[in-house]
C-alpha cells in the first residue's frame, strides 16, 4: 500500500511540518532485456506499486532522510553531503543529491520521508522509484522542473556514478515517463518513445519467484562486459557499430567466431531481442496478442539459454504458466537471476490464473510466491 495520507501523518509526526508529496512508480518490462545499455529498444510499463516522497524545508541546514520501509533516519549537513556510497538505502537519495549538486544546484536543508510498496530486490525497480521520487521532491523544493527524460538521465547517473550500479536508462525512464494503460517502446539511443496501448481486457500478472536479484550483483556487470566485448569485435570490422544496437545477425555470422563463446551467446540475445522488442510493440499496437505471446516466449528462451540470466525458479514459473487458461505470454522480467516473471493474461481469467500459478509453484519449488495482478500506471508526479 502506498497511502499519501499515511505518509503525511508520518512526516507531520516526525518533522512537525506539512510535506509536499510525490509518487514514483516501479515498472515491469514486457520485453527488451539488457538492450538498454546497448542503445537498443525496451518495452516496459509503469505499475501500480510506487515509492512516495514527502518533503518539507528546514531552517537548520540539515538534510534528514527517513525511510519508513527500513524504519531508519539519517541526518547530514546540507553543505557537507557524502560523496561516497555507504552501501545503504540512503545511497539512492544521496546519489540524487550528489548529481543535482554537480548540476550547480545548492542543496538546501530539508526533511524527506520515503515510503514505498515496490517489492525490494524483485526486478520491479524499487531503486529507480526511490531515485525518481527523491528527484521530483528535491527539484520541486529547488523550484526547478526537468522534463521526464532529463530527470530519468539524472537518476540513472545517480545510480551509475554514486551508488555504483552500472544500470541502463530503462527503469528510471519508465518511472519518470510511464503512461496509464500503456507500455512504452523506448529507443534507448535518443530516448524517444512510442505508446503501445495495453487493452483493457489484458492484465499484467507479476509472479515473484522470491529469489532475490541485485543490479549491483556481479552477474549483471559481467553480462554487460560480455556484451561490450562482443560489440568491440564487430566494431573492429565495422567501425560504425558503436553499440550492439547497430549490429545485425549477419555480423554475428561473419565475426562471431572471433568472440568468446559466452560473448557470442550474449550478443545473439541482445541483437535478436532488439528485433523482437520492436516487433512486439507493433504486435501490441495492432492488437495481435498471439504474436506478442510468441515473441515473449522466444524472448524468455533467449534470455535463459543465450543470455543465461534466468534461474531454475524463474524457468519453472514460466513453464508452469504455459497451459493455464488465459495466458497470452510469460517471461522473466528485469535484470535477471531471480525476481519476477511477467504474465500477460486475459483479464477475466487473471484471478484464477494467479491462484493456480501460485499453487503449482509452491508444490513444485517449495516456495510460496507473491503474485500481483497489476495495471499499467502513469508516470511519477506530485500528489499534493
Ligand atoms: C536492470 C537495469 C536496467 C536494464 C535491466 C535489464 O533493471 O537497471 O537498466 O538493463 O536490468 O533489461
Amino acid at each position: 500500500m502506498h497511502d499519501p495520507d499515511a505518509l503525511r501523518s508520518l512526516h507531520l509526526a516526525r518533522f512537525q511540518a506539512e510535506p509536499a508529496i510525490f509518487a514514483a512508480p516501479g515498472r515491469v518490462n514486457l520485453i527488451g532485456e539488457h538492450t538498454d545499455y546497448a542503445e537498443g529498444f525496451v518495452m516496459p510499463a509503469a505499475i501500480d506499486f510506487a515509492t512516495l516522497a514527502g518533503i518539507s524545508p528546514r531552517s537548520d541546514g540539515k538534510v534528514v532522510l527517513y525511510s519508513e520501509n527500513y524504519a531508519k533516519e539519517r541526518s547530514f549537513d546540507a553543505s557537507a553531503l557524502p560523496t561516497e556510497p555507504s552501501h545503504h538505502w540512503s545511497d539512492y537519495p544521496l546519489g540524487v543529491l550528489a548529481i543535482l549538486a554537480g548540476e550547480d544546484h545548492t542543496i538546501p536543508g530539508f526533511s524527506l520521508t520515503l515510503w514505498g510498496d515496490v517489492p525490494l530486490g524483485s526486478g520491479l525497480s524499487s531503486s529507480a522509484a526511490l531515485e525518481v521520487a527523491t528527484a521530483l521532491a528535491v527539484t520541486s523544493l529547488l523550484g526547478v522542473s526537468y522534463p521526464g527524460p532529463v530527470l530519468a538521465r539524472l537518476c540513472q547517473r545517480a545510480e551509475n556514478e554514486f551508488v555504483g550500479a552500472n544500470c541502463g536508462i530503462m527503469d528510471q525512464f519508465i518511472s519518470a515517463n510511464g503512461a496509464k494503460d500503456h507500455a512504452l517502446l523506448i529507443d534507448c539511443r535518443d530516448l524517444s518513445f512510442k505508446l503501445a496501448p495495453i487493452p483493457a481486457s489484458v492484465a499484467l500478472v507479476i509472479a515473484n519467484t522470491m529469489v532475490k536479484h541485485a543490479v549491483t550483483g556481479t552477474e549483471y556487470t559481467s553480462r554487460r562486459a560480455e556484451v561490450e566485448a562482443a560489440c568491440a569485435v564487430i566494431a573492429a570490422h565495422r567501425p560504425e557499430v558503436r553499440f550492439l544496437r547497430d549490429a545485425t545477425p549477419e555480423d554475428l555470422e561473419r565475426w562471431g567466431s572471433e568472440m568468446t563463446p559466452n560473448s557470442l551467446k550474449r550478443a545473439r540475445h541482445v541483437i535478436t531481442e532488439n528485433l523482437r522488442t520492436v516487433a512486439a510493440a507493433e504486435a501490441l499496437i495492432r492488437h495481435d496478442l498471439r504474436e506478442l505471446g510468441r515473441l515473449m516466449a522466444e524472448a524468455h528462451r533467449s534470455y535463459s539459454q543465450d543470455f543465461e540470466a534466468s534461474c531454475v525458479e524463474a524457468d519453472t514459473m514460466v513453464a508452469l504458466a504455459q497451459d493455464l487458461p488465459g495466458l497470452i505470454g510469460a517471461r522473466l522480467t528485469g535484470g535477471g537471476f531471480g525476481g519476477c516473471t511477467v504474465n500477460l493474461v486475459e483479464m477475466e481469467k487473471a484471478p484464477a490464473f494467479a491462484a493456480a500459478l501460485a499453487e503449482r509453484y509452491a508444490t513444485e519449488v517449495g516456495i510460496v510466491p507473491q503474485i500481483h495482478i497489476c495495471h499499467a500506471s502513469g508516470r511519477a508526479h506530485r500528489i499534493r
